[in-house]
């Protein structure tokens, strides 16, 4: 066997491997400068050349994002509106084409950690819809069962009849699972509905109009509890309706069920709204008795403010191509600016105004040919992203990175991150400004020494800095001899609902048990929806499968 050396040695061999490595050479020479040339004039090259890795100190971007900006001064202007919106809506005279509506809910008492019982709770507010069981024991302690059911595109935008149906099926399903009696005894429900309704009384309310994508047919004017007791009815199921409640007042409820200084609920998610308790003399619009306490609960419908146009001096081309394309366009103009169903896609329309001006992914443009990624898709960019992005701190950008990868964007640059988190904040605190001048507005008017903010809503809980936003905007137009808080409210539109609900019901058993001693109210129209039936005993306390206790925060 010839060693190495003898191979080497070999003369034709050895003139062989001359040939080899200087070929190698060659071709290693070519690629390099292939790849010198390719980086020179690559897009990836220009990109680096033209970004400004500090968003804020590029003009051409701040100018975009100027639109957003919301200076004390116009938000001190802004709530001279809202204070002078919520007077119209209160008074008979101008109630009728008033924006804020204002509508009185006929929830009276706060609840005082005191209520006890078992209730069953629908609660629609959004493209989800749950189910629960909650029972309520002493020392303000909570168990609760819930089950989510999706309502499908298809019956938010169908038929009245089909959505009110489907309720009905998915309370049926929920009982069933829970082995919860389908005969005897009707159990108390408590209907968490979240959208404007002119309350008739605590368990009769009209559909002012659809909010948050929904347009089901034949429901606005209509009776809604009607609309869900007929649904029930034709099942046969035991179970009564006796309270329709906003969530911003099931999450007041909630809140004041362990601090007696909660006057405002507040809900930041899919849509914006808030509740707070007014004095009677100041309700133009109040048509029950005038016993104590004298206060009532006024769902504001406040996402409804601007619809005037009072607010466009502050709206931006991208608040209107959002309403354009809504479901309701020149409707909730203050909800549009602020609420989880639309922040998302504020972004989403900045991205690609900075896009189109060559300010952002430059030179990766016309790369993007795929127009059916979620960037060139309306909704593409979710709400949850913008909490997403804004969590990355330092210069990792690892969340902005996977979203952006996930919107179809490949190897987003770290300016593309930093650009991006620059409009998340810049949008998300114009939202956590208005609505903290919103709230200070309504501070303010109730005027006592503490004052505590029921708050629930996915965008005030997962986002990072819309709690801090908002506060520190306060601080600023709260009257300076009131001391608030803002205290989430967990799962208000459940528990709220089932504590409203476990009130009314105990309250139309004591009617039943004195009808003579019923002086007319509103709750006359209660007391004869069970002067219909035969006086029922209360259904057996159940144990709920997975039921979760827990002490409400
Ligand atoms: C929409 C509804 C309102 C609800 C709010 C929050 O603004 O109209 O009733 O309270 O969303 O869910």
């Amino acid at each position: 066997m010839s060693s190495l050396a003898t191979l080497i040695k070999d003369d034709s061999l050895s003139s062989t491997l001359r040939i080899g490595f200087v070929s190698l050479a060659a071709c290693s020479i070519v690629g390099l400068a292939a790849y010198v040339g390719y980086r020179a004039a690559g897009p990836q090259n220009k990109t680096y050349a033209l970004q400004n890795r500090h968003p804020e100190s590029n003009e051409q971007i701040e100018k975009v994002l100027e639109s957003l900006r919301l200076d004390d001064e116009k938000l001190r202007q802004i709530m001279q509106y809202l204070e002078k919106e919520m007077e119209d809506g209160l008074s008979p005279a101008t109630h009728k084409n008033a924006d804020v509506k204002m509508f009185p809910t006929y929830v009276r008492t706060i609840a005082d950690g005191s209520e006890t019982g078992q209730v069953l709770a629908l609660d629609l507010g959004g493209t989800n819809f749950r189910v629960l069981l909650v029972t309520l024991l002493p020392q303000s302690r909570v168990e609760l069962t819930s089950k989510i059911f999706v309502i499908p595109q298809s019956i938010m935008l169908g038929e009245g009849a089909n959505l009110f149906r489907h309720l009905a099926e998915c309370l049926l399903e929920f009982m069933r699972k829970e082995n919860l009696s389908l005969t005897g005894p009707r159990y108390p429900l408590g209907f968490t509905f979240s959208f404007p309704c002119k309350q008739e009384g605590l368990a009769s309310a009209r559909l002012s109009t659809w909010t948050k994508g929904f347009t089901c047919s034949g429901v606005v004017n209509e009776d809604v509890v009607k609309l869900l007791q007929n649904a029930i009815d034709e099942k046969k199921i035991n179970v009564q309706c006796v309270a329709l409640v906003n969530d911003t007042v099931g999450t007041l409820m909630a809140c004041a069920y362990k601090d007696p200084n909660t006057a405002i609920g507040l809900i930041l998610g899919t849509g914006t709204n808030a509740c707070y308790v007014e004095k009677l003399d100041k309700v133009g619009t109040w048509d029950g008795d005038y016993n104590e306490p004298k206060q009532v609960i006024i769902n504001m419908e406040w996402g409804a403010f601007g619809n005037n146009g009072r607010l466009n001096y502050i709206r931006t081309k991208y608040d209107e191509e959002v309403d354009l394309s809504s479901v309701n366009p020149g409707k909730q103009v203050f909800e549009k600016m602020i609420s989880g169903m639309y922040m998302g896609e504020i972004v989403r329309l900045i991205i690609l105004d900075l896009m189109q001006q060559d300010l952002l992914f430059i030179g990766q443009r016309d790369g993007y040919g795929d127009y059916s990624t979620p960037l060139f898709t309306r909704g593409g960019f979710y709400t949850k992203f913008v909490s997403t992005v804004e969590t990355d701190e330092g210069i990792a950008f690892a969340n902005t990175r996977r979203v952006l990868e996930d919107m179809g964007i490949r190897n987003p640059t770290f300016d593309d991150c930093a650009i991006v988190q620059h409009i998340c904040k810049n949008v998300s605190k114009r939202a956590a400004r208005l609505a903290g001048a919103a709230l200070a507005v309504l501070i303010n008017r109730i005027n006592k020494p503490n004052v505590t903010v029921g708050v629930d809503g996915s965008l005030y809980r997962y986002h990072p800095r819309f709690k801090r936003n908002m506060e520190k905007c306060m601080k600023t137009m709260v009257s300076k001899n009131i001391k608030f808080k803002l205290t989430l409210s967990d799962d208000g539109s459940g528990k709220g609902a089932a504590l409203i609900a476990i009130v009314a019901d105990r309250y139309q058993r004591s009617q039943l048990r004195s009808v003579s001693s019923f002086d007319e109210s509103e709750d006359e129209q209660i007391r004869i929806q069970f002067q219909q039936q035969p006086p029922n005993p209360v259904p057996p306390i159940v144990k709920a499968t997975n039921t979760i206790t827990r002490t409400l925060p």
